[in-house]
């Protein structure tokens, strides 16, 4: 297997300074639209979530983006898992959409906040029922004796919940990460990629292009 010899070009557009929204949030959301348009995408709200632990050990995962405006970056999972202790401990990550049909990637950094009880409830129960019940279920980032202890407690738990509300487990809610950074990438001919960094300047952002 030759590796190195493995190479395309990304020809398939460029990104201009008068292209870009000046509010990063709107950026993303052209990008998102055009993302899901696109149909190329199986999962285009999936995102590589960052976090670093308290000995500054990093680790990394996928999650899915849930929701997102000027106040965060929204996504929901077990708080007491090695991500939620993770950001419990720094709660600086980083988020990242590797959208390579398309040629982009986008990065994110900021800082996540914890979502409160309402918003928690709201999506949990708007999920399926057997969904619910698996977040219930999992004591996620813990370790199992085997899939069969898994899903006998699964069955168990989905039993005892057939004909009442699944109550919404205290550990599992979401996050929402406040950005204090974008990063918009757009592959370019002969590796010359265009990138164009927001940062934030008081209530404005800054916007340099960077060196591919
Ligand atoms: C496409 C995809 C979507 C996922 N979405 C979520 C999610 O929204 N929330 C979540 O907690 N885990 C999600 N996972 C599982 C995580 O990647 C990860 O395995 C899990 O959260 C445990 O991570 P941790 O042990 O680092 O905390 C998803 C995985 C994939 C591949």
């Amino acid at each position: 297997m030759d590796l190195q010899a493995m190479r395309r070009e990304y020809g398939l557009g460029s990104l201009h300074r008068e292209q870009l929204e000046t509010d990063p949030v709107k950026q993303f959301e052209k990008w998102m639209q055009q993302a899901i348009d696109s149909n190329l995408l199986s999962d285009p709200t999936a995102m590589t979530l960052a976090t670093v632990d308290a000995q500054h050990m990093p680790s990394q995962r996928i999650v899915l983006l849930k929701g997102y405006d000027h106040t965060g970056f929204r996504f929901y999972t077990n708080k007491n898992s090695h991500k939620g202790q993770d950001i419990n401990d720094n709660p600086q990550v980083a988020l990242h959409f590797a959208w390579l049909p398309l040629e982009r990637q986008i990065s994110i950094i900021g800082s996540a906040v914890p979502l409160g009880d309402d918003e928690n409830d709201r999506y949990f129960h708007s999920r399926p029922k057997e969904s619910q019940v698996a977040a219930l279920a999992s004591q996620q980032s813990r370790p199992v004796e085997s899939r069969d202890v898994l899903e006998s407690h699964y069955q168990s738990l989905l039993k005892d919940y057939e004909n009442t509300e699944v109550p919404r487990p205290q550990s599992w809610g979401g996050y929402s990460v406040h950005p204090q950074q974008f990063e918009f990438w757009q592959g370019g001919q002969h590796r010359l990629h265009d990138r164009y960094q927001y940062s934030k300047d008081r209530e404005n952002w800054r916007i340099t292009r960077l060196q591919p």
